[in-house]
């Protein structure tokens, strides 16, 4: 099942918002690529336009949010530097191993899962934080 988004994953902020649509659909449209197993072609594009939009979404994120002072704030950014470090990895993977059904499975829990609950435990708590300064 494809990864929707709602109202419950807005932080407020529109450019944020816009970023995480664009995530999510991009995620979606790995997801369903894997799952038919198409070729590197196709699929190896969509992780270089992911592996270099979080790093932008990411950066742009952090600067949002910089003036807060919070422990959410800290832990947005360790989650992040975390995060990065997980793309890195399952890209090397991809790029060693090919699609299979056990990547596809990975890249739906270690991405979009990780993403999707990363905006609203984080991302959208921090947004009500921003609201409230
Ligand atoms: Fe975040």
């Amino acid at each position: 099942m494809a990864y929707a988004w709602s109202d419950s994953l807005s932080t407020g902020n529109p450019s944020v918002d816009a970023e995480h649509k664009q995530l999510i659909q991009q995620v979606n449209r790995l997801l369903e690529a894997m799952k038919q197993a198409r070729g590197k072609d196709e699929i190896q594009p969509i992780l270089s336009f992911l592996g270099r939009y979080v790093d932008e979404h990411f950066r742009h994120e952090e600067a949002a949010f910089a003036r807060l002072d919070c422990p959410e704030q800290k832990a947005n950014v360790r989650a992040h530097a975390e995060f990065r470090k997980t793309v890195a990895e399952l890209v090397a993977r991809y790029q060693r191993e090919g699609a299979s059904p056990s990547l596809t499975i990975e890249l739906k829990n270690r991405l979009g899962d990780w993403l999707v609950s990363h905006i609203k435990n984080v991302d959208c708590k921090l947004g009500a934080i921003a609201r409230a300064a």
